[in-house]
């Protein structure tokens, strides 16, 4: 055989095979390997949960590990205290390891050094800034925002914020000043800790002009503004006010303070996430010291397997849940070394981060299914060109994969070689939720896996019984785990209403009798091993990001000369989802260019450019029912080219060709 047909053969194989062992190496030194581990989650519920809880150091100890009275408002490790900035930072330091490094950041420009925080600077530098947020008049549980970018001193923010007990809401900096100004009206959070700007693509972003516009719609006093200078000579010459601070001038004005962690009660707010959902309003989705901080620790500790010596990267951004829980708090609380890297994967070349491999030797990649879509396309000639022999690990988070993707980053960026966690979960869920323990179980592309130990998921119909293998159904969470949301903050009546009505007997006060829904559509094997296929809400996946199509929709009304907007998702090569909006103008009649230019910056500024419609489409009408409900279905079936079966239940069945005309000129 000519190697040229070897190689064929290989590629066969790897196409039609649809299950994948974890390699003999891996097993041999993974974190977790005994796969009498679901067992013992399952004899001993919640007490294993235990497990999770002692990779931390307490103050004092829990006495109940799970207090679930009063459902759906459960409880973790109650009695038990904590701090979340000595747990991720100070012990390490303590425990003579103070000269490793726990940040490895890597800027964008390639000519500019890379940054190295040992722990022991890491500890500096947050008790540093931790003892100006105090002279600031930051007090224990006041909601600070974080508005940054891929930038060390947003994790030193975090960890300080921490270190006090005053929970950050971080905000992604690609979110717009509308989106800003929302979020810290809503948390009634009166301090703002943001910088000058970033670079993207080779040019400096002004960040410090959104960050003031955004602050100029914040409906309460905000008491200070600390800028992070980031762009130093390449910055905009903003002028600083009077409650503005620059950071540096904060941090050398408190040189050495020394800020002693405050103790936090298990079940005390570490941070707020704000995310989308069904109706306009973010979520303020709450997180706590104690349940969270284990659940990020234990599920890096047996999904990633991250150890002290790797260095690790998780190439997510920090303003999303996933850089939370998996650039910052569970690898620092683990004691690893993180990557942090600011800026795309294709500058200046599309093998940026393979580059980056290489020279860090990282152990662990854990990225996105739209980028190993984007590196697919780029080709397999820029990994090529890079050592990455260093990654033991491979793992992808916030849309499902499809095989063909999988079995591309599998062999070349894993060189069949390492085993990939295809994690599913969820800013509410705080952590991993459905994966393999790549140490323990078979890969299948395409399927996330098992629920991880502990983690009671299901696959149901609308009235809750479990599915037949193979079935479309319902994701549900039938019990509580530590990591999970506590509520919606400031309101109650929408956490519960939002994940706890479609199948709890919201009469109980029995857990047994509280389910919570997550809102996404999936199917399970006969292995138990399930496949997410989708959110089944208004919200859609653009390139792993949750947009709420009304957030969108209501940016769109908000132009002038829109009368209605109805926002689908659509099917995208690269992005997974793309925004696809129909519009109703006010006259009737067809929008033109500079409405539809309009519309388009309309949801830039309230949202951002994640949000930016692919195709707006003007219509003369919308879809809907007879009882006048928008047919989103259809409207998603029209945006992908499909075959649209029977309309004649819609009130106005002529409108759906002229629609589809529309799309198919675009
Ligand atoms: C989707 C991101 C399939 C899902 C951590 C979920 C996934 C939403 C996966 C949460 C996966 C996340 N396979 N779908 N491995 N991971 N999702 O809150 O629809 O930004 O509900 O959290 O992303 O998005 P969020």
């Amino acid at each position: 055989m000519t190697e040229q047909d070897a190689a064929g053969e290989l590629e066969a194989r790897l196409t039609e095979q649809d299950s994948f062992e974890p390699p003999e190496s891996f097993v041999e030194q993974a974190n977790v390997s005994d796969p009498g581990i679901y067992e013992e989650f399952e004899e001993n519920w919640p007490g294993a949960w235990e497990r999770a809880a002692d990779l931390l150091d307490w103050e004092s100890g829990y006495d109940e590990v799970l207090d679930d009275s009063n459902p759906p408002f459960y409880e973790w490790f109650t009695g038990g205290e904590l701090n979340a900035s000595y747990n991720c930072v100070d012990r390490h330091v303590a425990e003579g390891r103070g000269d490793e490094a726990a940040i490895e950041w890597v800027g964008e420009p390639t000519e500019e050094d890379d940054r190295t925080y040992t722990y022991a600077e890491l500890q500096t530098e947050v008790e540093e800034f931790a003892a100006a947020l105090r002279e600031l008049g930051v007090e224990e549980d006041d909601v600070v925002t974080l508005y940054m970018p891929m930038i060390p001193e947003l994790p030193v923010a975090m960890l300080a914020c921490a270190r006090i007990g005053a929970p950050h809401s971080v905000v992604f900096a690609g979110f717009s000043a509308d989106a800003l100004a929302t979020r810290m009206n809503a948390a009634d959070s009166e301090h703002l800790v943001t910088c000058d700007g970033y670079y993207r693509r080779g040019d400096p972003l002004d960040h410090f002009e959104k960050a003031s516009e955004g602050l100029a719609g914040v409906e309460h006093d905000v008491s200070d503004v600390v800028v992070v200078d980031r762009l130093g000579d390449d910055g905009f010459g903003h002028d600083l006010a009077d409650n503005h601070h620059d950071y540096d001038d904060l941090v050398a004005d408190h040189e050495g303070a020394s800020v002693e962690p405050v103790t936090r009660d298990a079940e005390d707010m570490l941070f707020l996430m704000y995310t989308s959902g069904t109706t306009g309003e973010p979520k303020g989705v709450k997180h706590t010291t104690g349940g969270y901080l284990s659940y990020a620790a234990w599920t890096s500790h047996a999904v990633l397997d991250i150890k002290p010596e790797d260095t690790y990267w998780c190439s997510a951004d920090i303003g999303w849940i996933t850089g939370h829980s998996y650039i910052v708090y569970g690898p620092l609380a683990l004691g690893t070394t993180t990557v942090m890297y600011e800026g795309t994967p294709d500058y200046p070349n599309e093998d940026r981060l393979w580059e980056i491999v290489e020279e860090y030797e990282t152990t662990q990649l854990y990225t996105a299914p739209t980028a190993i879509r984007a590196f697919m396309k780029w080709g397999a000639e820029y990994p090529e060109q890079h050592d990455l022999s260093s990654l033991r690990l491979l793992g992808t988070v916030g849309e499902p994969i499809n095989p063909r993707a999988w079995k591309w980053y599998y062999k070349h960026i894993g060189g069949e070689d390492c085993p990939i966690v295809d994690t599913w979960w969820q800013t509410e869920t705080g952590g991993m939720m459905v994966t393999t323990l790549p140490g323990v179980g078979d890969m299948k592309p395409g399927s996330a896996g098992p629920a991880l130990p502990g983690v009671d998921a299901r696959v149901v119909d609308t009235k809750g019984d479990e599915v037949e293998p193979g079935r479309a159904g319902y994701l549900t969470v039938d019990k509580p785990w530590p990591g999970m949301l506590r509520t919606l903050y400031n309101n109650d009546e929408r956490f519960v209403s939002e994940y706890w009505t479609e199948y709890s007997d919201t009469e109980s006060s029995d857990a047994e009798d509280w389910v919570y829904f997550p809102e996404d559509g999936a199917k399970i094997d006969d292995d138990g091993y399930i496949t997410v296929l989708g959110r089944v809400d208004d919200v859609i996946n653009v390139s792993g990001h949750r947009l709420g199509t009304m957030e969108i929709e209501s940016a769109i009304v908000g132009v002038e000369g829109v009368a209605e907007a109805a926002v689908v998702g659509g099917d995208h090569d690269l992005k997974g989802e793309a925004v696809y909006a129909y519009v109703l103008t006010e006259d009737g009649h067809d929008g033109d260019e500079d409405l539809r230019e309009e519309i388009i910056e309309g949801v830039e500024d309230a949202i951002g450019p994640i949000a930016r419609p692919e195709a707006v489409v003007f219509t003369p009408e919308l879809p809907k029912t007879r009882s006048g409900k928008i047919m989103r279905r259809l409207l998603e079936d029209i945006a992908n080219g499909e075959d649209l079966g029977d309309t004649s239940t819609l009130r106005n069945p002529s409108v759906v060709d002229d629609i589809q005309a529309k799309v198919s000129e675009d």
